[in-house]
């Protein structure tokens, strides 16, 4: 009887299962939705006032969130994006995605880190237009992926 090779489907497959797609997208949704209200809460509290006990907690979520978010991006390197750069699918808007995570993790230590008034403006400006940008970029990619999948399955 002929051997089969019996590989397991998802290396097979650049596609994402559907638990760590949903778990992309709550992720990003609590990392916006932190932010905007840490940003919110921040920017009304006058200067010279207590900080809002709203903010440490928002940051306690939104911290934990990013290195979930870190965490998921690494397990989706090789089967996802080596495999699909190696296949030569949607490799723009994928590397315009990989960079947008990269940019923000980079950001968010330097949030941590960076001292010296300048550089630590420049950093929080970084990290704030990548953040909101992420949803749209992120879209952009995903919705061009689903595209070139359908051209990919008909053979085109
Ligand atoms: C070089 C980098 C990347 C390449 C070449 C790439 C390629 C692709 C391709 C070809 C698709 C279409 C569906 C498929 O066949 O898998 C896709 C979909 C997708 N990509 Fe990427 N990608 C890259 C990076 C990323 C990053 C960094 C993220 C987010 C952290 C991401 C998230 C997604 C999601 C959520 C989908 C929709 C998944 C689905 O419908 O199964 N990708 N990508
Ligand atoms: C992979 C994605 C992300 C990572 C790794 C990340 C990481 C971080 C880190 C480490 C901090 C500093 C936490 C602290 O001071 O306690 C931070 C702050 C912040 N992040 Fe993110 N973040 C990500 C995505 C986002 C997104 C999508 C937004 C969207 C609005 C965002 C908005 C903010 C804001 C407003 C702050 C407070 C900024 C400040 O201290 O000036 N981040 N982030």
């Amino acid at each position: 009887m002929k051997r089969r090779t019996r590989l397991h489907p998802l290396h097979h497959s650049t596609r994402l299962d559907d638990f760590r797609r949903r778990a992309l997208y709550a992720l990003i949704a609590v990392l916006v939705a932190s932010g905007a209200a840490w940003l919110f809460v921040h920017l009304k509290t006058a200067e010279d006032a207590m900080p809002s006990p709203l903010e440490p907690w928002m940051m306690k979520i939104h911290g934990a969130a990013a290195m979930l978010t870190i965490y998921l991006a690494g397990t989706m390197l090789y089967g996802h994006m080596v495999n699909a750069w190696r296949r030569r699918r949607n490799r723009s808007t994928g590397c315009v995605a990989a960079a947008t995570i990269l940019l923000l993790a980079l950001s968010g230590y330097g949030l941590y880190y960076f001292g010296g008034e300048e550089l630590r403006r420049a950093t929080e400006w970084l990290h704030w237009i990548f953040g909101f940008a992420a949803p749209p970029l992120l879209w952009w990619h995903i919705s061009r992926g689903r595209r070139s999948m359908l051209r990919y399955m008909h053979g085109e």
